[in-house]
């Protein structure tokens, strides 16, 4: 199902721009508020070739870089995306780099600084000059998000346009459902969205430990569809996973779902 994203906050006009600059891009927000949707569209629309990587610990230089592979007797040199992107001139799509450990970073950044070449010295030792138009973005989520790193400073000054990118304005996530499901239910999803928003707040100070995207809003949406009741639903989606955390954190969001969906 191929789905047209909505830019909601006319992320797309800045990243056409920073494009045209050749400035790298970074894109900040909590999980599941349409990062990547953003990029892929991006790409696509400019009819950019996109290259992607989701970091994590175990991520390694290798991956960006490439290795060396043996054939029939022969050493040759498999390249990583960061390498093949530059020489295209594609599009690098960096997410959750502050994921990457700190090894890797070092290595990205002697690619993204201002003269955007590298040495390969994985290989013939010979210097990789990123093509004209090679563009870079990537993405962070915010440090209340466990798990996540700082990303240091050197590496943030690579990426100088930074997009902010945060759960939308709940018209804009009801428009945004409605691109997934049939226009049935309005009413139970309004409901979902304002759940998905008190649990948002109460995460963001810290009472709750788990925030709902719009990826749980959309599966909300989905299930309603299937013939379930919007409580059943709201379990399901919204409820149950706090249990991760214990009784009495799950407690706190049962309280909440029962008295906006009845008993
Ligand atoms: N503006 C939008 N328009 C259409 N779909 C969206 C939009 N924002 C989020 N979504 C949908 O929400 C889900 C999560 O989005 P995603 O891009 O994976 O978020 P992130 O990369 O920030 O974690 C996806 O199914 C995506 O298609
Ligand atoms: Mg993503």
């Amino acid at each position: 199902m191929e789905i047209q994203y909505l830019d909601w906050n006319n992320s797309n006009q800045i990243l056409n721009k920073a494009y045209e600059a050749g400035l790298f891009v970074l894109i900040i927000g909590p999980k599941g508020t349409g990062k990547t949707s953003l990029v892929r569209d991006f790409a696509e629309n400019k009819s950019i070739n996109l290259e992607s990587i989701n970091f994590s610990l175990r991520t390694r230089e290798s991956h960006l870089i490439g290795t060396k592979t043996l054939t029939d007797g022969t050493v040759s040199f498999d390249e990583g995306i960061l390498i093949k992107s530059m020489k295209e001139g594609n599009m690098l799509y960096l997410d959750e780099i502050n994921s990457a450990e700190a090894d890797v970073l070092l290595r990205l950044d002697e690619a993204l600084d201002d003269r955007r070449q590298i040495v390969l010295k994985e290989s013939t030792g010979e210097v990789i000059k990123a093509k004209e138009n090679w563009f870079v973005i990537a993405t962070i989520n915010p440090l209340t998000h466990s798990g996540t790193k700082e990303l240091p400073p050197q590496i943030l000054s690579r990426f100088p346009v930074r997009i902010r990118l945060e759960y939308p304005p709940e018209n804009i996530e009801l428009e945004i459902i409605k691109k997934y499901v049939t226009g049935e239910h309005e009413s139970e999803i309004i409901q979902a969205i304002k759940l998905a928003n008190i649990l948002r707040q109460a995460a963001a100070v810290e009472e709750l430990f788990y925030s709902p995207s719009l990826r749980e809003t959309i599966a909300f949406g989905k299930l309603l569809g299937k013939g379930m009741s919007s409580k059943e639903v709201a379990y399901f989606v919204f409820g149950n996973v706090y249990t991760q955390w214990g009784n009495i954190e799950y407690q706190k969001v049962s309280d909440i779902i029962t008295s906006m969906f009845g008993n």
